[in-house]
């Protein structure tokens, strides 16, 4: 794949933190509210929320189990839908994270960002381990609404996938809190998921059905704030089902999965990877990676595969995931690619798309200016090229059959973001300033930092209100390859919040060879 693993080993193998364990101080009891406006009943369970004093404007319910825990036999099976259920369960704390380890490399995330909640029970940031607050019960998802907000309210809905390589992320991300967006607006809801990762999430198994459970568990969460939303205040016909990274594939995939029923009104390509896809011609056998781990694990029933799946759903998730984080040798094996299972992914996106194959709502395509941002330039402008031309082509197949698509490329180099002068926009760091989480980066924070990232809230937030207008709301001109100068694209960041640029200024080497990448040169004076 094309590999954030180049940003996750790029600063070589530092040395190990020493080991560090959490002051777990005894903090006192809590009890949960009894108020009306922080209690919400659903058919799957009474979620008992809270208001944070940073943020007391915001309602936040932050563990809703959306699907059946995941464990046992259902290990590795199709998340199965909740039974009703009066239940009062309490929402005042994250749920664990899917099962996944820390490297031990650090990477541009541990350095820069901001301490990880993921993180929370004092684990080093590379202590390359099992991460302690993940587990396998982990199918939930957080819910953030205005505090005002009830029942009647139908407030859009802005649905976001983690990225995290397939391997990593969830819910508790800091960087992607959105009560600083939530309580700014008080005019939409905020939604996120957590999705299984790694082999737990894409189980390349001969035994099994379907193997795109990552894809899978995107769906019942969807399904799921479909159904119950309302009762959060939410409008259920107005989802924005977005993603970032792995979340922006997965949101990609999901659009030619279910093309007929996507339940999301529209949706956000943030930053996707060229393809999570596992190419079948270039592959020898797509289920070795798992009988690898199964051998290793002493599962080894030779070409037995209904066996050996038995023996792995006995094992314990925590062997598991350390047997693959400790792997080190030859053939190499992965999780982060899907099975192009004809089902709900599919080898030939081309093809889906000419069958008109796609759900229907306007959607955001985005790219950051340095997406795999590393010290040598010619390398970091030839890995843009694969993402830039990937929201390129894939706008291009969409405006074939009238699907709108908007597009922004974020340029930000603010200092308390991207402290190395290599860094500039790299990947994920757009989210910061759609989440308002900048703040919490160490660091001189300018007045242009403050109001591109209330422009970027802005932004997504009329979009997600009404796509229609956000030409005539916040000057978003609907992408047109065909359009004079390669049609038109937001730049966010670039000296000022916001401005339009040119796809011959940003990608003309998309369509025609002679122009090869670095870009953002002028191509064709305008
Ligand atoms: C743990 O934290 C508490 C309260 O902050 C403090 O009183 C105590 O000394 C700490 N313990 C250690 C071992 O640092
Ligand atoms: C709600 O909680 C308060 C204390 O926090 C208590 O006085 C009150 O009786 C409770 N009301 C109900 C209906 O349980
Ligand atoms: C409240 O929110 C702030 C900022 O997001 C966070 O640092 C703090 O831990 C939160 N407090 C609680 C009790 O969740
Ligand atoms: C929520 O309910 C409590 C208790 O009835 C009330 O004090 C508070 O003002 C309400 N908050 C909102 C935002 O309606
Ligand atoms: C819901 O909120 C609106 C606006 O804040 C308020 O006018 C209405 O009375 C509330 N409805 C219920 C059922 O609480
Ligand atoms: C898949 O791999 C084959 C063989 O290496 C190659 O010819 C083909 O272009 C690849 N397909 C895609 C979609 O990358
Ligand atoms: C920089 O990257 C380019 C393209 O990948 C490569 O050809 C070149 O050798 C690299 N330069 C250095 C100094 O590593
Ligand atoms: C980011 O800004 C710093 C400080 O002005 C500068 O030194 C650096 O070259 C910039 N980096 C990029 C990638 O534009
Ligand atoms: C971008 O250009 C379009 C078309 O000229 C214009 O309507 C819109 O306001 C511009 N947007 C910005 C942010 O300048
Ligand atoms: C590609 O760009 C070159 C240089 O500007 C130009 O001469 C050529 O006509 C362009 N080709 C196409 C197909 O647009
Ligand atoms: C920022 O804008 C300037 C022109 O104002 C342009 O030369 C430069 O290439 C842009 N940088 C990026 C990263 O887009």
């Amino acid at each position: 794949m094309y590999g954030l693993l180049t940003i996750l080993g790029l600063t070589g193998a530092l040395a190990l933190n020493p080991p560090y364990y959490a002051n777990l101080t005894w903090e006192g009891a809590r009890t949960l509210s009894n108020w009306s406006n922080l209690t919400v009943e659903t058919r799957t369970g009474t979620f008992i929320g809270f208001l944070n004093d940073t943020y007391p404007d915001v309602r936040q319910f932050l563990r809703v189990p959306f699907a059946k825990p995941p464990i046992g036999d259902l290990r590795w099976l199709p998340p199965q839908p909740l039974d009703k259920s009066s239940k009062r369960i309490d929402s005042t704390r994250f749920g664990p994270a899917c099962p996944q380890y820390v490297a031990t490399s650090d990477a541009l995330w541990s350095e820069y960002e901001p301490p990880s909640l993921l993180l929370n029970i004092g684990e080093a940031d590379n202590q390359g381990a099992v991460a302690w607050s993940s587990a396998e019960d982990c199918l939930s998802l957080a819910v953030w609404t205005p505090a005002y907000a009830n029942k009647t309210s139908s407030l859009p809905v802005a649905l976001f996938v983690t990225g995290g390589g397939g391997v990593s992320g969830g819910i508790e991300v800091p960087s992607q809190l959105p009560s600083n967006w939530v309580s700014r607006t008080q005019e939409h809801i905020v939604v996120t998921i957590n999705y299984r990762l790694n082999i737990f999430g894409n189980p390349k198994s001969k035994a099994l059905d379907e193997t795109s459970l990552s894809l899978l568990d995107v769906r019942a969460a969807v399904e799921w704030v479909y159904e119950n939303i309302e009762a959060f205040g939410g409008d259920k016909e107005n989802i924005m089902l977005w993603g970032q990274s792995q979340g922006a594939a997965l949101t990609h995939l999901y659009t030619l999965a279910f093309p007929e029923d996507p339940l999301a009104a529209k949706f956000g390509v943030i930053s996707q990877p060229p393809s999570v896809t596992i190419n079948m011609s270039d592959t020898t056998d797509v289920y070795a990676d798992f009988h690898i781990v199964a051998e290793g694990l002493g599962c080894n029933y030779g070409d037995d595969v209904d066996a050996e799946l038995e023996c792995m759903r006995q094992v314990s998730w925590v062997q598991i995931e350390e047997y693959i984080n400790r792997y080190n040798s030859s053939p190499s094996i992965a999780f982060t690619n899907y099975i192009p299972d004809e089902r709900y992914i599919f080898a030939d996106e081309e093809a889906r798309y000419q069958a008109g194959k796609v759900a229907r709502g306007p959607a955001i395509r985005s790219d950051t200016s340095r997406e795999e941002s590393v010290v040598n330039e010619t390398k970091t402008m030839e890995v843009e090229e694969q993402w830039v031309c990937t929201a390129f082509q894939d706008s291009v197949r969409r405006a074939r059959l009238g699907l709108d698509t908007y597009r922004y490329e974020w340029s930000g180099n603010f200092s308390n973001i991207s402290p190395v002068s290599y860094l500039g926009a790299f990947h994920w760091s757009d989210l910061m300033m759609i989440f308002g989480t900048y703040m919490t980066d160490a660091g001189e924070i300018t007045d242009l930092e403050v109001t591109t990232s209330h422009t970027m809230q802005d932004f997504i937030l009329a979009f997600l209100k009404d796509p229609q207008t956000v030409g005539a709301t916040v000057g978003w001109p609907l992408f047109d390859a065909e359009a004079p100068h390669g049609g038109l694209i937001l730049e966010f960041g670039n000296n000022t919040a916001v401005k339009n640029i040119t796809g011959d200024f940003l990608e003309a080497g998309c369509w025609n060879s002679s122009y090869s990448f670095p870009i953002y040169e002028p191509r064709v004076s305008s």
